[in-house]
């Protein structure tokens, strides 16, 4: 045993416990605003952290709260920050078009406005830090994740979707049985049940640089 425990947080215990278990890595549920005080005692001490990395949450934080935080872990000049999101699932052009009118039409009204920053692939973000060595901006890059899937994941996908749980609240249920009968049609026109599914990645990353001393109260 022994040995460094990075941690790995959410607000969410319920997101929390489908991660995969790594034996390095400490599993903590946060309150989604920390103090200072709290983030030194439960997470990180001043400029002890080389990566902070979040994935597809950048957009739900309080930006300047949270860039502060980062900056005060990151060890100054070389730490990184890295943050990714994804946007829609691509399969093939029949699956594509029904999903993105789903997306674009039907889901629509129960996104929160934050979700514009994802479907904006992360270029308009705010992102205050340096490039990293050997670039002359802090990007996004582009990449693409690939998994096999079924429709039934794809519709698990779907009901993770904060869109989703919104309608649910208001008493609207976005995968109503002619929409997924639609999707179904599209899904299955070609016979194969597991079909590879893309994701495209955007990631921004970018160092803390030199930065000024922090005034940081701790006190509350
Ligand atoms: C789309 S999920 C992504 C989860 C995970 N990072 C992943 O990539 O699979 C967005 C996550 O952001 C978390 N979240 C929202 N506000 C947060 C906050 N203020 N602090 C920490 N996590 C937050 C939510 O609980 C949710 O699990």
């Amino acid at each position: 045993m022994g040995g460094p425990s990075l941690p790995a947080t959410d607000t969410s215990l319920k997101q929390l416990e489908f991660t995969p278990k790594l034996p390095n890595v400490r599993y903590q549920c946060t309150p989604p605003v920390m103090s200072m005080a709290e983030l030194e005692r439960d997470i990180a001490a001043e400029a002890s952290v080389d990566l902070v990395t979040i994935a597809q949450a950048l957009h739900w934080l309080d930006l300047p709260t949270f860039y502060q935080q980062v900056k005060w872990v990151l060890k100054s000049p070389n730490g990184v920050i890295a943050a990714w999101c994804y946007t829609v699932p691509e399969v093939n052009d029949n699956f594509d078009s029904v999903f993105l009118k789903f997306y674009k039409i039907d889901s629509k009204p129960y996104w929160d406005p934050a979700r514009k920053l994802v479907d904006d692939k992360y270029k308009s973000i705010d992102f205050p830090f340096e490039p990293v060595d050997g670039f002359d901006h802090t990007r996004p890059f582009e990449f693409k994740s690939e998994r096999l899937m079924s429709l039934e994941e794809i519709f698990t996908c779907i009901r993770s979707w904060s869109a989703y749980q919104t309608a649910w609240e208001k008493g609207v249920e976005l995968l109503r049985d002619d929409v997924r009968e639609e999707l179904k049609r599209a899904w299955t026109e070609d016979g194969i049940d597991q079909k590879v599914v893309k994701f495209h990645v955007h990631l921004r990353d970018g160092k803390v640089g030199n930065i000024a001393e922090i005034a940081v109260d701790k006190t509350h």
